[in-house]
């Protein structure tokens, strides 16, 4: 049996998260989370919300992990993870939400690039998209940490960095999205909210 990954800033990050899900996925079917990386996000979120069918995805070298905390957890509306570069194929399938944490400064620009480009062809006509992180706005560092956070993250990777939440809106408006929300969140972060 696999160990379950932890990400301790998913106990930390995930009740104000849900209070922003619970605002914006209350009348949602189905969402696909893009990133899901341990799993834990996913299974507090969909036995928070039961009626929402949660799609966890990743890199396929994640999907044990995830899979391993889906198993555990045995709730009724978190399928098995899917295989989800971004860069790569997407699914098929559409959904009225989009979730992702923690990812835009993860991924290189040309991947967020292409993230958005994608969307509209998993993504039904009403879906709502829910994007947690650090961001920058007019270019600047919304803080200190979030400054030492982008040096730390380019240190290990220069393709990896803060985005500026101006940029990734204008790709969201590029796939006919309109911001509804940019909601502060503890330690600097932002959960930005689009739909249609
Ligand atoms: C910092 S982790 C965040 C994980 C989780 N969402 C959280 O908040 O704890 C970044 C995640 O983005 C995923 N990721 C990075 N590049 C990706 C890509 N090109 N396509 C899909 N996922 C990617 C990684 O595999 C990882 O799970």
């Amino acid at each position: 049996m696999i160990e379950r990954p932890d990400a301790p800033s998913c106990a930390r990050n995930r009740e104000p998260i849900l209070a922003v899900l619970r605002t914006h996925f209350a009348d949602r079917a189905s969402v696909l989370e893009i990133g899901s990386g341990t799993g834990q996000h996913a299974v507090y979120f969909a036995a928070a919300l039961p009626g929402l069918i949660w799609q966890t995805s990743d890199q396929s070298e994640r999907l044990p992990g995830i899979r391993a905390w889906l198993d555990d957890a045995a709730l009724p509306n978190t399928p098995p993870p899917v295989a989800l570069n971004v860069s790569g194929s997407w699914p098929t399938q559409r959904y009225d939400a989009v979730f992702s944490a923690n990812t835009l400064h993860i991924m290189s620009w040309p991947e967020v690039v292409r993230l958005f480009a994608c969307l509209p062809g998993v993504m039904t006509g009403d879906a709502r998209l829910v994007i947690y992180g650090a961001f920058n706005h007019g270019g600047r560092f919304d803080s200190e940490s979030n400054a030492a956070f982008d040096a730390w993250l380019k240190r290990n990777n220069p393709r990896q960095g803060l985005r500026d939440a101006e940029a990734v809106d204008a790709l969201a408006a590029q796939a006919g999205l309109t911001l509804i929300e940019d909601r502060s969140m503890p330690s600097n972060n932002r959960c930005l909210v689009w739909g249609r």
